[in-house]
């Protein structure tokens, strides 16, 4: 099958998580949408690919993008990650270091680094956070990540947290990693968002991901209270991505003998313990492919970007990544929320 593939000119790369043999992927390029289409699309809750969005943004970002991959190769074999933070925001004007911690209920978790907003903008702001993590439990998987949040560390502390400390964790996920301005900066983005979501939006709960060969993230959601969707970018190396409607991959998994009808599917996906279909969705290359053959497969390069709307909890893209090539990528993943309209000024009228 790959050597048939390689001889139409064709570059099919396997599609390997934790040992998990998934088949062969074969990058099709597509196009970007239009702004009209990609609102039909993110209003079926299915995911929005914008290949090449930001791609003419990274250039000016290169030494940021290099200095964070070389960040995360240096963690990876031992460096220390409030070292990393130190070199970074040492110097800060208005962020302050104000702790770190590396307890954690999650085995995942390596080190979690505080700091409070002491003045600027978001002067008094505090319990603001990076954390570093394994993405998976598995040593066969080398991928990391860091999450920007706040709150006392509890995973869920972000959901109680206000509209000006989620702007301060932005305000400080961008001073930390300046290569954010990739995404931050980037106009056609910004005005495809704005369409798509019709309300004031902001870009919170950042994550950092350095996906490791053989590795990636299993089948999950994002739809959590108030969150209206993702936005995923490519900012070095490659990722595979399964991703599709969770109403759509229930009727795939119907279609497949796997429930009688849709609502049972659901029923299905809901379960964290439904060990049969966990590892049909997860660790089976038959259902790979069915997911290839509905389109539901897309490769995401340096400069693209993916969208994953998440308007309720049975109307939302489920997604799983598997990690492509030879060497750890780097990708910004950061959370799609309503934000609290910028005041705006205002204007007496002269009679
Ligand atoms: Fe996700």
């Amino acid at each position: 099958m790959a050597a048939k593939l390689r001889a139409r000119g064709l570059e099919p790369e396997p599609l390997v998580r934790r040992g998990a043999d998934l088949g062969i992927v074969v990058p099709l390029r597509r196009e970007l949408p239009s702004i009209a289409f990609a609102k039909t699309i993110w209003d079926a809750s299915e995911p929005v690919f914008l290949p090449g969005i930001v791609r003419d943004r990274l250039a000016a970002h290169d030494a940021a993008i290099l200095e964070s991959l070389a960040m995360f190769e240096r963690m990876r074999h031992g460096g220390e990650f409030l070292d990393e933070m130190e070199a970074r925001m040492g110097d800060d004007a208005e962020f302050a270091y104000a702790g770190s911690s590396g307890e954690s209920d999650d085995a995942r978790d390596i080190e979690a680094v505080f700091f409070r907003a002491e003045q600027g903008t978001f002067a008094g702001e505090q319990d603001l956070w990076a954390r570093l993590s394994w993405i998976a439990n598995d040593e066969t998987d080398a991928s990391l990540r860091i999450r920007h949040s706040s709150g006392d560390g509890a995973p869920d502390g972000w959901l109680r947290a206000t509209d000006r400390t989620c702007r301060a964790v932005d305000a400080l996920a961008q001073r930390a990693f300046p290569e954010c301005a990739v995404v931050d900066g980037c106009a056609e983005l910004r005005a495809m968002l704005d369409t798509l979501i019709c309300a004031p939006w902001r870009m919170s709960e950042r994550i950092l991901y350095n996906n490791a060969p053989g590795g990636g993230a299993v089948f999950h959601h994002d739809a959590e209270p108030g969150q209206l969707g993702v936005c995923f970018t490519q900012l070095e190396g490659r990722t595979a991505w399964l991703t599709i409607s969770k109403r759509r991959l229930a009727r795939l998994l119907v279609r497949d003998g796997l429930a009688k009808d849709e609502r049972r599917a659901i029923q299905r996906l809901d379960r964290d313990d439904d060990r049969p279909l966990w590892t049909r969705l997860n660790r089976d290359a038959e259902f790979a492919q069915t997911l290839a053959a509905h389109g539901a497969v897309y490769v995401l390069e340096a400069g693209d970007s993916i969208l994953l709307p998440s308007q309720a909890f049975d109307d939302c893209a489920w997604h799983s990544v598997v990690a492509l090539g030879e060497r750890p990528s780097l990708a910004h993943s950061y959370g799609l929320f309503p934000a609290e309209a910028a005041p705006v000024a205002k204007v007496r009228r002269s009679r």
